[in-house]
């Protein structure tokens, strides 16, 4: 499947990254190509790469913790050694972490080399890999230095999820539950009945899923590029999920999971609101709890979510905008939600109302 977005193509198929020499030839990438890829992946798939470039992979740690600037120079350096110029390019093999470091690299060196995404992780095939944000984290904050920076081509193999963690495919699942949810109930109901098959990595289904995830995001974006207005609707789930994995410090929840609780805290808030029908919200929480387990939040404090969500991107000129669903299939965004509305809903999903346990973690 290809889905045309601004300036380039995805292509989704089984075994896509057999074909990426002829892909990139087709996207006009220049022959002299890096792959940016982290030990792990490397290990697993990289094979498949290795008759893509005469060059070494320049091999980066691929956790959260590392993505920040110094690993951005660890690429810069690994460029200038091998004398990369202007006529070469970067293919980024991995993860959100790798695609957003490597991109980053690529977004600046010598002002910009063209970037190929192939995302390994399911929620990069779904999210990260789409939209042109690239960027790093500062110790003050996630995502704070980056750029929009649309890569050349997005190479989606679904063949390699097979060897992902299935917490880390359940982790891309509930973005794809997000989509669902704001922008399409066919897709919300399909992962309903197809959740066996998704986990079994049934192709028939799995593919149909990321492409419609992929043209969902592709979609948004293009008409909003910048995140003026449209694209915010994105965020849906991500106002309590940003605040609950600042509160943890990023290691209790992968980032969809924070965004499950985040998503059913909306939920919940629009219900009180009389925006979403009870009925609705069940849907959507069966559907999350039917994926499996999350991290448990029983001795996290609303008090403490609160304050995190203060300091959030989201909030623009001191009013935090929460996207709220109607119905699945369809948001309203809103900036007059008020800290009592926010607690309550916490409370609703599991936090506690008075101060919070000791979360070392
Ligand atoms: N740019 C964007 O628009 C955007 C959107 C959403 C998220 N993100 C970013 O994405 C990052 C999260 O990405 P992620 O969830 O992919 O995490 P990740 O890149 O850390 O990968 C998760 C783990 O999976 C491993 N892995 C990757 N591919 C594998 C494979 N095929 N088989 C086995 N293991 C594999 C990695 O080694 C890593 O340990 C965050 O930093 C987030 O900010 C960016
Ligand atoms: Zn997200």
């Amino acid at each position: 499947m290809r889905t045309a977005f601004g300036r380039y193509t995805i292509h989704i198929a089984p075994d896509a990254t057999l074909a990426l020499p002829a892909v990139l030839d087709a996207a006009g990438v220049p022959e002299r190509r890096f792959i940016v890829s982290s030990p792990a992946v490397w290990r697993l798939h990289g094979d498949r790469f290795r008759k893509l470039t005469g060059d070494e992979p320049i091999l980066i740690p691929d956790g959260e913790r590392y993505k920040h600037l110094g690993t951005v120079g660890r690429i810069y350096d690994a460029l200038i050694r091998a004398a990369a110029d202007r006529a070469a390019a970067i293919v980024a093999v991995g993860g959100g972490v790798v695609g957003d470091v490597a991109g980053f690299a690529a977004a600046t060196f010598l002002r910009g080399l063209p970037l190929v995404q192939v995302p390994t992780t399911l929620l990069a095939q779904v999210d990260s890999s789409v939209g042109g944000k690239v960027g790093v984290n500062h110790v003050m904050g996630k995502n704070l230095i980056g750029a929009f920076y649309p890569p050349s081509a997005v190479v989606i193999d679904p063949g390699l999820l097979a060897t992902l963690p299935r917490r880390e495919f359940r982790a891309g699942l509930y973005e794809v539950v997000k989509y669902g949810a704001i922008a399409s109930r066919p897709l919300f109901d399909r992962l309903v009945s197809d959740l066996p098959r998704l986990f079994a990595h049934d192709a028939a289904v799995l593919m149909p899923m990321i492409a419609e995830s992929c043209r969902i995001k592709a979609e948004i974006v293009e008409q909003d590029e910048r995140e003026t207005g449209l694209r915010r609707t994105l965020n849906f789930g991500h106002t309590a999920g940003h605040a609950l994995e600042s509160l943890t410090r990023y290691r209790r929840f992968r980032h969809g999971e924070a965004v499950a609780y985040g998503m059913l805290v909306a939920a919940d808030l629009a219900v009180a609101r009389g925006l979403l029908r009870a009925a609705e919200r069940d849907r959507l929480a069966a559907l999350i709890m039917q994926m499996g387990p999350l991290p448990q939040v029983g001795d996290l404090s609303a008090a403490d979510v609160l304050e995190a969500a203060s300091r959030d991107k989201k909030v623009i000129a001191g009013q935090l905008h929460v996207v709220l669903p109607t119905a699945i299939g369809a948001t309203v965004i809103v900036n007059d939600v008020t800290e009592e509305e926010l607690r309550d809903s916490l409370v609703h999903i599991g936090l506690r109302a008075g101060p919070a346990e000791e979360h070392g973690d």
